[in-house]
């Protein structure tokens, strides 16, 4: 994790001067637009502080990508326990409001060794409690997370609102998911002129909410409409942004166009076609960020590229130990993952007693619904020695999966993105998953990994007994590594394009272009 020294905030001058100056030598063409930005990424964690799955890695990395192609970024995040712990102590910049049942807050502001800052909403009585971003460490999520996201939706409107006592104002909210959603209608209802795009990473969790919960969420009554908030007698966090925001994406192009089918839209489809038709939803794949290097060798047992895979094995022995597998010269498949319903187990599942009889071993870690965190120990129990589970999640322990299996099962049921998928390619462990959302358009069927379209243990059994095949003949199976390997994830090629839905959203709102 990146450790932090506070840069008290003085004046917006000294604030940009650390940033990359404008007209750095860049390896796309920004319109002047895009250049005059000032973008606000409001997320609910990122991995420099805190992080539940792929959101904290994406709030990390792109960011950083936008600023080294001359965007003027900055992150705004809840003060959570865990994240002013590795502050080391914060400075006040600004203070907020509250409004209805919202307190007020303040807002500190940190600067990142590489020159990123972070402004952090500071509301103990929300946020200073021990568990994750969402919830307590059973797992439930916490019963004041509709002020706890109101809050930092409402912060990130009254930012762009000149409220704060920040001298830095942003002409655009970058919101992601339903707990920042709510700050394109916050904008809307307080009249504040801020252009905004919200990023849906899961469609699946839309923040709902009892509608008794409006008055005290400071929601104007007559916005609790189908037009509005309003979702099946509930308030939903994440239709607000999808009825506010100028401009709507999503992480693939192919999550894109299934949550505009009844099948994937949770209900939103309806919507969803209506912003499609529109011109204003987009995907946008993910990309992995630098770190994602075998040479480089960050936690693992020994780095390793294309032209020299030896060190591959020594990860391997290393996860073997790990998990107390066997010692074993078949494939070796990796399940890294939180265990929830999306991720398709229970396929995974079905295929593990096919996978053990053709000499197979499978590591899995993550942690999730206990249903599924006990169903997955059943199975390692079952197979001990060529089946183990840990249940948790360890960064490092994580890359040395990646870099020591063979193959990564991730037999998603829908996926909007997925990074792991991309992370095991870049280290040579080939893809076994369903073609779905990002799934699809990051795997290549054949090439760099193995995809099966229904949602069934049949279909799971075939990829798996493509991905034996092609593990028996040596010289297939080190063509695939290569080509896997060779796949170009950077985020250069996504940060454009977010760029570009910027400039267009910006150009909406003409009177924010003047600073
Ligand atoms: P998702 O965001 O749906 O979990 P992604 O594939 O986009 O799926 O991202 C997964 C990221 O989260 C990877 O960096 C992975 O290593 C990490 N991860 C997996 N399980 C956990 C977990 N239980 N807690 C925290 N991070 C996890
Ligand atoms: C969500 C999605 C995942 C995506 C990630 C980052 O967690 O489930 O597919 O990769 O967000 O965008």
């Amino acid at each position: 994790m990146a450790s932090l020294h506070v840069g008290g905030f003085t004046s917006m001058a000294s604030a940009a001067g650390t940033l990359r100056p404008l007209g750095h030598a860049t390896a796309f063409p920004v319109s002047a637009t895009a250049a005059a930005s000032r973008i606000l990424y409001v997320t609910p964690e990122t991995a420099d502080f805190v992080k539940a799955g792929g959101l904290g890695d994406v709030s990390a990395a792109l960011p950083r990508a936008l600023r080294a192609a001359q965007c003027d970024v900055r992150i705004l995040i809840p003060g959570y326990r865990q994240l002013l712990r590795r502050c080391n102590g914060v400075e006040i910049a600004g203070r907020l409001d509250g409004l209805a049942g919202i307190p007020p807050c303040e807002i500190a502001q940190v600067r990142m060794p590489d020159g990123l800052i972070a402004y952090i909403v500071l509301a103990p009585g929300l946020y200073d409690r021990d568990g994750t971003p969402y919830g307590n460490a059973m797992g439930g999520d916490w019963g004041d997370n509709d002020l706890r996201f109101a809050r930092l939706a409402l912060a990130a409107a009254d930012i762009a609102g000149g409220r704060s006592g920040l001298s830095w104002r942003p002409n655009l909210l970058h919101l992601n998911d339903w707990p920042t959603a709510l700050a394109a209608g916050y904008a809307a209802w307080r009249n504040v002129s801020v252009a905004s795009l919200l990023t849906i990473h899961n469609l699946a969790y839309q923040g709902l909410f009892d509608p008794d919960r409006l008055g005290r969420l400071g929601i104007p009554a007559d916005a609790f409409t189908i037009d509005g908030v309003e979702f099946h007698g509930k308030v939903s966090f994440l239709k607000a942004g999808i009825a506010f925001a100028s401009e709507i994406s999503t992480v693939s192009s192919t999550y894109a166009q299934e949550i505009t089918t009844a099948e994937l839209g949770c209900g939103l489809d309806g919507l969803l076609r209506v912003r499609a038709g529109e011109g204003r939803l987009t995907g946008i794949i993910n990309g992995i960020d630098p770190s994602w290097d075998p040479s480089r060798g960050d936690g693992l047992a020994s780095p390793f590229d294309s032209q020299d895979l030896s060190g591959k094995e020594r990860n391997a022995e290393q996860v073997r130990a790990d998990f107390r597998l066997a010692v074993s010269r078949g494939p070796l498949f990796a399940v890294v993952s939180r265990l929830v319903h999306q991720k398709g187990l229970d396929l995974m599942i079905g295929a593990a007693e096919t996978v053990v009889r053709a000499g197979g071993q499978i590591a899995i870690m993550g942690q999730g619904e206990p249903a599924v965190e006990r169903e997955l120990g059943a199975l390692a129990n079952r197979h001990r020695g060529e089946i183990a589970l840990k249940v948790g999640f360890d960064e490092a322990e994580a890359r040395c999966m990646f870099a020591g299996s063979d193959f990564l099962m991730m037999p998603s049921r829908f996926e909007p993105c997925g990074l792991s998928q991309m992370y095991a390619q870049r280290f040579g462990s080939l893809p076994i998953a369903r073609r779905t959302g990002g799934l699809a358009d990051s795997i290549e069927d054949g090439l760099t990994g193995f995809l099966f379209r229904p949602i069934s243990v049949e279909a799971c059994l075939e990829a798996v007994t493509r991905a034996f095949n092609a593990f028996s003949n040596r010289d297939v199976f080190m063509a695939m590594r290569r080509s896997a390997m060779a796949r170009n994830f950077g985020w250069a090629k996504p940060a454009l394009g977010y760029q570009q839905i910027y400039a267009r959203a910006i150009e909406s709102f003409p009177q924010q272009r003047v600073a």
